[in-house]
């Protein structure tokens, strides 16, 4: 039995060690839909509507989930030895697994003292972390919890001539953030309907007799909630005002953020930041193949899991279509409905580098808390080097050249 302790070295105040005894959380949550089973029934029931739902009906998640499923890989056998490593390198730099954490606005909200959960099972695990323009932690307290794996993700604040977009620059590239990535796919706010039912996602939170009762109904969360508080904006805090509250944050950010980068916009962080920069939210080739031209080096395939509208394609089936455009020339990232290894291993099949995910990871810290988000990535890796031995793939690059089929995939005319 594998019993590890690790007490958090550099943590937050407040932070308690994770205990992992994996053997026996392989048994609870064999695969990450057992944890959103149990997630759903662990926390409030507005956080789960709030972590789980998307736009509309949800129709855009069951598509990414239905189109990922119909990729099928056809094996090679009598070539495998033993199982691949699914180690990765990306920008120059080498992960575990070609798994990281995207950037979300809500991981204190799916577990209070979520955000540093994230970093740091994604640095101990050597995975990408991506920390969000509104998620809760600040950057300087994300880059001590995750130092070799910090991305920071950036939207449009464009008052005063993108004055605090560019701040928030500065403080990535100063806490050492090895990528920036500008996510351009939130052109509007959308309905999210489940959001809507429970009372969030319009002004400042303010919990009603349903939602307290739901609290009281989930002890552990709570018990998290009263050590770590309020969910907030961390980094936007310092631009609030010396004094703001919780409210006044949430006010100010809604009233600064918004809308989407124009070309010309990014052409301008592009200058501004040294390091690799990468687009978050593309499904066209012809937008891949815009950026690449000017000089982005990542591209990453999403239609922000299922949130923005319902109409948006599966991320995966214009991975091919992306893929044969700037593979050459660009690193392509894919999110929007990873569930398992297997997923990651489909995606990787079909021309990604790498693959990000959102609610999997919001799904590990609703069913287990702190230890959440290190056993989705223990899951992910094992899964997807059990799909490489399965299908006869050396490597990640073999991988590539698997024989598949793929229904739905996207033929730009
Ligand atoms: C609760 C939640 C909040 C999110 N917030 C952000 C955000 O602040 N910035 C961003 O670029 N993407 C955000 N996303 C989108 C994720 O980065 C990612 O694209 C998406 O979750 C991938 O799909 P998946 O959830 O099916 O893995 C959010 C997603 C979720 C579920």
């Amino acid at each position: 039995m594998d019993d590890r302790t690790e007490a958090a070295k550099e943590g937050l105040a407040g932070a308690v060690p994770v205990r992992r005894n994996t053997t026996a959380l392989h048994r609870r949550f064999p695969t990450i839909a057992h944890m959103r089973q149990h997630a759903r029934r662990h926390v409030p029931h507005f956080v789960f509507e709030y972590m789980d739902g998307g736009a509309g009906a949800d129709v855009g998640i069951a598509h990414n989930w239905a189109a990922l499923d119909a990729v099928e890989l056809v094996p090679r056998y009598g070539v495998m030895p033993s199982l691949p490593p699914v180690d990765v390198e990306l920008f120059g730099r080498k992960y575990a697994a070609p798994i990281g954490i995207a950037p979300m606005g809500g991981p204190a909200l799916a577990w209070p003292g979520g955000d540093a959960a994230l970093a740091r099972a994604a640095q101990r695990a050597r995975v990408p972390y991506t920390l969000g323009t509104v998620g809760g932690i600040t950057i300087e307290e994300a880059a001590k919890l995750a130092p070799d794996v910090l991305w920071f993700q950036l939207y449009r604040l464009a008052r005063n001539d993108h004055a605090l977009g560019m701040d928030l620059v500065r403080r990535a590239e100063a806490a050492g953030a090895h990528v920036l990535v500008l996510t351009i796919d939130v052109p509007v706010r959308t309905t999210r309907s489940r959001e809507a039912a429970v009372g969030l996602g319009r002004g400042p939170f303010r919990p009603d007799l349903p939602m307290l009762i739901d609290m009281l109904c989930s002890p552990a969360w709570l018990a998290a909630l009263m050590r770590h508080g309020r969910p907030k904006f961390s980094n936007i805090k310092a631009y609030a005002g010396p004094n703001a509250s919780g409210d006044e944050v949430i006010r100010f950010t809604r009233e600064h953020l918004g809308g989407a980068f124009t070309w010309d916009e990014i052409a301008r962080f592009r200058d501004r930041w040294r390091g690799p920069l990468v687009l978050k939210g593309i499904l066209h080739p012809q937008d891949a193949g815009k950026a690449v031209a000017m000089g982005i080096e990542g591209i990453w395939v999403s239609n922000h899991g299922g949130r923005q509208i319902e109409a948006l394609p599966p991320a995966i089936d214009v991975l091919p279509a992306i893929a044969a455009e700037v593979a050459s020339r660009a690193v392509i990232i894919m999110d929007s409905g990873i569930r398992s290894g297997l997923d990651v291993i489909r995606a990787i099949a079909l021309g990604a580098h790498a693959t990000f995910a959102g609610k999997a990871f919001l799904w590990g810290l609703g069913a287990l808390g702190e230890a959440g988000p290190g056993h989705v990535i223990d899951l992910v890796i094992e899964e997807a080097r059990a799909a490489l031995g399965q299908i006869g793939a050396h490597s990640l690059a073999q991988a590539r050249s698997a024989v598949t089929r793929h229904p739905g995939a996207f033929v730009f005319p």
